[in-house]
C-alpha cells in the first residue's frame, strides 16, 4: 500500500476504508465472500499485463508460455474439483459464462425455459433488461405456491407446450437444493439442451453437499467468487464433445483477451478448494445457514420454503409489515449487510420487495460458527423490530463491532 499511497492517495484511502468496512461489518450477502491473501496476491500480479487471446499452446500472441502454466493449472484443478470433462476458465463473469452457453446453443429468437426471476432466477435467465430477455423468447417456470419448491409439473407442461431449445436450472435465490435429474428427463423428452447455473452453490457442489449437475447438464456455468471463494469471474464446464464449440464462442465469440491474473487466482482458489479444510469450511457454511434459519424461525420470521439446505435463506417480511428495502436500509445503518430480494409470488417492485436474502459464506470464512449465528439472528431481530430507531441501530453497531473484532479479517492490511 505504501506505493499506492504515494501515487494515488485518494484510491489508497478508499481501499483502506473498504478493508475497514469489510472487517467491521457483518457481511451476510449470499453472493459475497472473502478471498484468501494468496488469491489476492495472484489477482494483484504482473499477469494482468499479458495479452493471451486463444488457449494454452494455441495463442494469438507470443510470450504466453508462462501464463499457459496458470491457465492449464486452473483447468486441471477445475476438472478435478467438479469431475467434469472440459472447463473453460476464461469468462470474465458469471453473466459472460451464461452468454457463452446461449451463443453456443441458440440463435436469436429461440425459446428458453428458465426460472422466473422473482422465484429465484438470475437476470441472465431472461430479464427484459438483460441481453437474455432481449435476444431470446423466454418462458419462465416457478415454484409451487404451497411448498415454494420448483414446480416440476409446471416445468414439464411448459416444456411440452413450448418445445424450448434450452432449459435452465439454477438461480440466485433458491434456498433449497436443486435436483438436476428431473430437469434432464424433461429436457430429453422435448429434445432440449440443459444448462445448470451453479454460481451460488458451486462450493457446496464441489464439497458434495449439494447435488452435482455434471452428470446431467450439457453445460454447467458458475461464478468463481461466491461460495467457491475465488476471484470475481466465471467458468463453463461441459462434456468433451461440446468443448471445441464452447471454446470458440468464449473467445473470439464473446470475449477478447483473457484476464490472466484472474485465471491465475482461479487456479489458486481451486487448489485451496481441493483441501480437506476447505470441505470442512463448506460444511460449516451449511451448518451456519441452518442455525441462522432456525434462530430466525424461532423469532417468528417466515422463511421461504420453511428453511434452507444451502448457504442462503430468503426471509419473507410480509408478516412483520416491513419491506425488503426498509429492512436492508435499517440493517445497513446497524452495519449488518443483506440485500432486499423478491420472494415467490411477489407483490412489490424489485426496488422495494417483500423479502431479504441472507447468506453465510462470508461470516463462515471469518470463523464464525453456530453460536454466532444465534447472536446474529438476535441482532437482526432487534433492528427489524425497532425499524428505523436510531438509538437501537447505534447500539447494534456497537455489538456488531464487538462481534466482528473477535474474528479478524485481513489483519495485516489494517496495521
Ligand atoms: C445464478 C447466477 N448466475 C449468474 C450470475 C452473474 O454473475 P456476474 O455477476 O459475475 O456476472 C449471478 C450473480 O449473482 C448468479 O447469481
Amino acid at each position: 500500500m505504501v506505493r499506492l499511497e504515494q501515487v494515488d492517495p485518494e484510491i489508497a484511502k478508499a481501499l483502506r476504508a473498504e478493508t475497514e468496512r469489510q472487517a467491521r461489518n457483518l457481511e451476510l450477502i449470499a453472493s459475497e465472500n472473502f478471498v484468501s491473501e494468496a488469491v489476492l496476491e495472484a489477482m494483484g500480479s504482473v499477469m494482468t499485463n499479458k495479452y493471451a487471446e486463444g488457449y494454452p499452446g494455441r495463442r494469438y500472441y507470443g510470450g504466453c508460455e508462462v501464463v499457459d502454466i496458470a491457465e492449464e493449472l486452473a483447468i486441471a484443478r477445475a476438472k478435478e474439483l467438479f469431475g467434469c470433462e472440459h472447463a473453460n476458465v476464461q469468462p470474465h463473469s458469471g453473466s459472460q459464462a451464461n452468454m457463452a452457453v446461449y451463443f453456443t446453443l441458440l440463435k436469436p429468437g429461440d425459446t428458453v425455459l428458465g426460472p422466473n426471476l422473482s422465484h429465484g432466477g438470475h437476470l441472465t435467465m431472461g430479464s427484459p433488461v438483460n441481453f437474455s430477455g432481449k435476444f431470446y423468447t423466454i418462458v419462465p417456470y416457478g415454484v409451487r405456491k404451497d411448498t415454494e419448491l420448483i414446480d416440476f409439473d409446471q416445468v414439464r407442461d411448459l416444456a411440452r407446450q413450448h418445445r424450448p431449445k434450452l432449459i435452465i436450472a439454477g438461480g440466485s435465490a433458491f434456498p433449497r437444493a436443486i435436483e438436476f435429474k428431473p430437469f434432464r428427463e424433461i429436457a430429453d423428452e422435448v429434445g432440449a439442451a440443459l444448462m445448470a447455473d451453479i454460481a451460488h452453490p458451486a462450493g457446496l457442489v464441489a464439497a458434495n453437499l449439494h447435488p452435482s449437475p455434471i452428470p446431467y447438464a450439457d453445460f454447467t456455468t458458475t461464478t468463481t467468487h461466491k461460495t467457491l471463494r475465488g476471484p470475481r469471474g466465471g467458468m463453463v464446464m461441459c462434456r468433451g464433445a461440446h468443448a471445441q464449440a464452447l471454446d470458440k464462442v468464449v473467445m473470439p465469440g464473446v470475449q477478447g483477451g483473457p484476464l490472466m491474473h484472474i485465471i491465475a487466482a482461479k487456479a489458486v482458489a481451486f487448489k485451496e478448494a481441493l483441501t480437506p479444510q476447505w470441505r470442512e469450511y463448506q460444511h460449516q457454511i451449511v451448518k451456519n445457514a441452518r442455525a441462522l434459519a432456525e434462530a430466525l424461525i424461532a423469532r417468528e420470521y417466515r422463511l421461504v420454503s420453511g428453511g434452507t439446505d444451502t448457504h442462503l435463506m430468503l426471509v419473507d417480511l410480509t408478516n412483520r409489515g416491513i419491506t425488503g428495502k426498509d429492512a436492508q436500509e435499517t440493517l445497513d445503518r446497524a452495519w449488518i449487510t443483506v440485500n432486499k430480494n423478491t420472494i415467490p409470488f411477489e407483490t412489490r417492485s424489485p426496488m422495494v420487495t417483500s423479502g431479504i436474502r441472507i447468506g453465510t459464506p462470508a461470516v463462515t470464512t471469518r470463523g464464525m460458527k453456530e453460536p454466532e449465528m444465534v447472536r446474529i439472528a438476535a441482532l437482526i431481530d432487534r433492528v427489524l423490530t425497532n425499524l428505523g430507531n436510531a438509538s437501537v441501530e447505534a447500539a447494534v453497531r456497537g455489538e456488531v463491532q464487538e462481534l466482528t473484532s473477535k474474528f479478524p479479517l485481513y489483519p495485516e492490511r489494517l496495521k
